[in-house]
């Protein structure tokens, strides 16, 4: 098991076990034992503290028993990887300096057999690797200066209540990888000044209200590998100076926050390898000493939300990586986060990081981003910005864009301020859920939709009855979230189908949608209630005919099409997408007098058309003749005028017009065909001027298919 994780690491540092200062040994000229080496060796305490120890070294020797005539000055002695399976004081008579026994990986089955009843000097046991099942009352018997026991690796299934009786200096013990199902608190009554406890790799799923209430000398705790589902609120109560803690590889949901409030002191927090999906607002909220947190290798992890830490006024760490799925961390997802230094987030399925991310960490010196699915769009905008303080990237040489296709393979680093738009597309990353799930009858469902987009885009879900839900909202066994999240309470027969998100701003839309069915309901039948859909005409004005749709399902993918005076070119023809979840369309810049057909496509191959005859211009609403010369001049400088007054003179083209169902819909737009109408001549040669503004949507497809557009007129109208 992958054991090494940020935590330990330090706890390593912290507790000063200094493995890297290299000093040679020296030779030690005694009567050594048969086959040991005997030396001076670089020797530290658990405290750190460096000393020269007369060393006997007899590892690896097949040993069955201790060997006789041992020099009398042995500090440590070294029996790892032999046959033991008891020691007798007797055997270690006279070893009054002995200060470290190492007896791991022999084959002690019991501590009875660990006759030992006075070795005063001794600081550290290793008992690893042996086949202890279980501690009776007062296990460790004349060892009243130990500071270090190993039990690590053994087959403990049981521990009594006494057994650490006598142990009272101990420091760090490591009970980690056994076969202990449940922590108890009586344990540590004997063991006041213990610093740390490695207790991972044990099959205990649940620690009680004030386990560890004993510890209050602790600083570092490790419950790694070991089942926990959650942690109640009082679990780690009494923990008044614990630093570190690491729940790594656990089955924990969410972030244990009350839990963790109770700890004052912690600095470093390692809840990697969790099926955490949300972390969420007030999950790290005012940990005052929290310096380093590590949310890596989260399968589920979706999304970082609104205030998810807030208020850690000493973090200057921050690891989220390596979680495939995570897709969206919200603008204000860290508030008051004043010392943080290091934000790593490569290896997940960002596709952005939003400016105000960036901005909220006013120490931010340094950021990881490569091994990204990052849009070099405007969202990601602020890396060519000249920033107040540049952030240095992390391994710029394998940061790329993925997206839009004109930038895809360029490092994200190399793209110039000038070469993204200021407004883009929502996108809905494909990792936020899957397209088909079974659930079980009765089973509540979230589905988390989340969308980064600049403007900031809104979200709204479409059930399989067609009823579109926006957020804050509920309908039968139906809610939805602020953030986008769809919950399901008791799944049954009605609520399989197809479910649609969709996420949209002014620019325009985007969409994904989810198969629901019941788990064992054999053949995935989409949807076979009684379809009951007609396509009618409202209201038909001069210019503008309002048309209806009610469907009793949802239709993720619909067009409208419409063609004037019966033409039969197929040039003539124009049409426009259709979102999910809409019941009412304007459609716009219609020609007085004159005859449309209009049809509705559902799913290519369900057309219902009708017919209808918009008004003729009255005599106090005169349409100006105009040659089509001085119309298209007209309309060009109609469209100049409209872009200067709304953004400057980007990215004003696409507009979406169906954000709520009660308001009219207004949307218009062509196919590839050569429009019939002079504007739209106009329209198209902007359109085609300004090509990385407006025709690609960060997805390498044509923003005409997924995004609803406006047309020179209906930007002079509506856009500002
Ligand atoms: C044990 O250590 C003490 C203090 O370092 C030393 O004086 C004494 O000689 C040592 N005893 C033996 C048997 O080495
Ligand atoms: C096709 O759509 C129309 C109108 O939406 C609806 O009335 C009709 O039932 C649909 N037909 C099929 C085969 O789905
Ligand atoms: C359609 O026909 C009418 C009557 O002939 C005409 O006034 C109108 O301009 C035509 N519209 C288009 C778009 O061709
Ligand atoms: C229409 O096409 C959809 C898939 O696109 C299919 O499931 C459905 O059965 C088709 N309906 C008819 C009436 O052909
Ligand atoms: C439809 O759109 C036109 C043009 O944008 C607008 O003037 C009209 O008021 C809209 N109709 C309704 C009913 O909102
Ligand atoms: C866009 O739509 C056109 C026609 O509807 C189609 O031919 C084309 O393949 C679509 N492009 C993309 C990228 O989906």
């Amino acid at each position: 098991m992958e054991q090494i994780t940020m935590v330990l690491l330090h706890t390593h540092l912290m507790l000063g076990v200094a493995s890297s200062l290299v000093i040679q040994s020296m030779p030690w000229r005694v009567p050594c034992p048969l086959q040991c080496i005997c030396q001076i060796k670089p020797w530290y305490s658990p405290q750190s503290v460096y000393r020269e120890a007369p060393t006997v070294d007899c590892n690896d020797l097949l040993l069955i028993q201790l060997p006789t005539s041992l020099p009398s000055e042995t500090q440590t002695l070294r029996l790892q990887s032999n046959l033991i399976s008891s020691v007798d004081q007797t055997e270690l008579q006279g070893l009054v300096n002995l200060t470290e026994l190492d007896l791991s990986h022999n084959s002690f089955t019991s501590t009875r057999n660990l006759r030992i009843t006075d070795l005063a000097a001794l600081l550290s046991l290793h008992m690893e690797e042996n086949q202890l099942r279980h501690l009776p009352e007062i296990a460790f018997f004349g060892l009243p200066s130990l500071q270090e026991l190993y039990l690590n690796h053994n087959r403990l299934r049981s521990i009594s209540p006494g057994a650490f009786k006598g142990l009272d200096k101990l420091l760090r013990l490591h009970l980690n990888s056994n076969r202990l199902v449940l922590i108890d608190r009586r344990w540590f009554h004997a063991l006041p000044q213990l610093e740390v406890l490695m207790i991972g790799g044990n099959p205990v799923d649940t620690i009680q209200d004030l386990n560890f209430r004993p510890l209050g000398s602790l600083r570092s705790l490790v419950l790694a590998g070991m089942g926990l589902r959650e942690i109640s609120e009082r679990a780690l109560e009494g923990l008044q100076n614990l630093e570190s803690i690491s729940f790594y590889d656990n089955h924990l949901l969410r972030v244990p926050k009350e839990a963790l409030q109770k700890l004052p002191g912690l600095k470093f927090l390692d809840l990697n390898k969790n099926p955490i999906q949300l972390v969420q607002k007030g999950d790290f909220r005012n940990m005052l000493h929290l310096k380093e947190l590590g949310l890596n290798n989260m399968e589920a992890l979706i999304s970082i939300e609104h205030s998810a830490m807030e208020n850690l006024p000493e973090l200057t760490k921050l690891e989220i990586t390596n979680n495939p799925r995570l897709s969206y961390i919200h603008p204000q997802a860290f508030q008051k986060l004043s010392s943080m230094e290091s934000l790593m987030l490569n290896s997940n399925a960002l596709s952005a990081l939003h400016r105000q991310t960036i901005k909220s960490l006013p120490s931010l010196q340094e950021i990881s981003l490569h091994s990204n699915p990052i849009r070099c769009d405007c969202l990601i905008r602020w890396v060519g910005a000249d920033n107040d303080k540049p952030v240095r990237f992390i391994e710029p040489q394998s940061t790329f864009c993925s997206e839009p296709p004109e930038l895809k393979a360029r490092r994200v680093k190399e793209v110039s301020f000038r070469e993204m738009a200021d407004s883009c597309l929502p996108l809905i990353a494909p990792s936020t859920f899957p397209s088909y799930i079974e659930v079980k009858h009765g089973e509540n469902v979230a589905l988390h939709c989340r969308a980064l987009a600049e403007p900031e885009p809104s979200i709204y879900w479409v059930i399989p009855q067609g009823v579109r839900l926006t957020p804050s909202s509920s309908y039968g066994r139906y809610q939805v979230l602020k953030e986008g999240t769809l919950e399901i309470l008791g799944v049954t027969n009605e609520q399989t189908g197809l479910y649609t998100c969709v996420a949209q701003n002014l620019v325009g839309a985007d969409t994904r949608s989810l198969n629901l069915q019941l788990v064992g309901s054999g053949t995935v039948h989409s949807s076979t209630q009684k379809t009951e859909e007609s396509f009618d005409v409202q209201d038909v004005k001069e210019r503008y005919a309002i048309l209806t749709w009610h469907a009793s399902r949802n239709v993720p993918t619909a067009h409208l099409s419409w063609v004037a005076n019966g033409s039969l070119d197929g040039y003539h023809r124009r049409s426009t997408r259709i979102l999910a979840g809409t019941r009412r369309f304007n459609l716009t810049h219609l020609q007085p007098g004159t005859q449309y057909k209009v049809c509705l496509h559902i799913e290519s191959n369900n057309t219902s058309c009708v017919h209808l005859t918009t008004k003729k211009v009255t005599m106090t609403d005169p349409l100006p003749d105009l040659t089509p010369a001085v119309l298209l001049a007209v309309s060009v400088l109609l469209l100049l005028l409209a872009a200067r007054a709304c953004h400057g003179g980007a990215s004003f083209l696409w507009r979406d017009h169906m954000s709520e169902l009660e308001k009219p819909q207004t949307n218009i737009l062509t196919k590839e065909a050569k429009p019939f109408m002079v504007p739209h001549i106009a329209a198209k040669d902007l359109i085609q001027q300004n090509p990385d503004k407006v025709l690609s949507d960060g997805r390498g497809k044509d923003l005409r298919n997924t995004s609803l557009g406006q047309d020179a007129q209906g930007l002079t109208s509506e856009a500002c």
